[in-house]
């Protein structure tokens, strides 16, 4: 049951900041929903390149975009322990998870129109007992009045390391190097765009986590929920 006074805890940053994993450690402590904003993009992305193959989103009128990401036919599943994401029907949560669709995401995020269509979409993630949403403006445009907003940040090269690993233990082969170049295109598209920039809300509490492990970025995290949540 959606109510007006729900709470909601904010998660921004970068790609590749540990900002997915921070949300389901937190999530889980209090029993709150979460909100992955950047599937939505994800999807978004995905329905486009299936609906217009070889065709490059910035050649795509913006209104039909928009349609695209208004109309998207998708639920989110718990199966056993796994959050399922589910397009028309299909299991597609692998298939957001690539860095070229990460890529794609980011670019038509770029496109107010875009933004717009996905607005009420996450704000309807917002349910009772409450909800821990990650993203990019979670704190600046989509959830102004959240209770807590924290934006964590780490260098270009520990979260390049960080997607390595993670990309490793999933047996998936990548170049370093060209993982810290494809994540500086992306923080520089999503930091410099004119519509919902990333950057920390003027209420925001930064933590940097670059030599911080999850345990102590998800400990701090909460010594803030403790202060603010009630
Ligand atoms: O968090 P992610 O890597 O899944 O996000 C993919 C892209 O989607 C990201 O590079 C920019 C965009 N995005 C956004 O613009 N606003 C959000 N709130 C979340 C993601």
């Amino acid at each position: 049951m959606k109510q007006k006074n729900t709470q909601v805890i904010c998660l921004d940053g970068p790609s590749g900041v540990g900002k997915g994993t921070i949300c389901l450690a937190v999530a889980g402590h209090l029993g709150w929903h979460i909100l992955d904003s950047g599937s939505l993009y994800r999807i978004t992305a995905l329905q486009v390149s299936r609906l217009f193959p070889d065709v490059e989103a910035k050649t795509i009128e913006a209104a039909q975009l928009a349609d695209i990401a208004l109309n998207l036919s998708v639920s989110y599943e718990q199966m056993d322990q796994n959050l399922v994401i589910l397009l028309d029907g299909e299991d597609i949560t692998q298939q957001i998870r690539t860095e070229e669709m990460g890529a794609k995401a980011s670019q038509i995020a770029a496109i107010p129109a875009v933004r717009e269509a996905l607005l009420a979409r996450q704000r309807a993630f917002l349910q009772q007992p409450g909800l821990v949403a990650d993203g990019r403006d979670m704190g600046t445009v989509v959830f102004p009045d959240a209770v807590l907003k924290i934006y964590l940040t780490a260098s270009p090269e520990e979260r390049a390391l960080r997607r390595y690993k993670q990309l490793k233990d999933k047996g998936i082969d990548v170049n370093l190097s060209s993982l810290v170049e494809d994540l500086r295109v992306r923080d520089d598209r999503d930091m410099n765009r004119k519509t919902a920039p990333l950057k920390p809300a003027s209420d925001a509490i930064i933590i940097d986590t670059t030599e911080l492990n999850i345990e102590q970025v998800t400990g701090e995290v909460m010594n803030w929920v403790g202060q603010r949540v009630g």
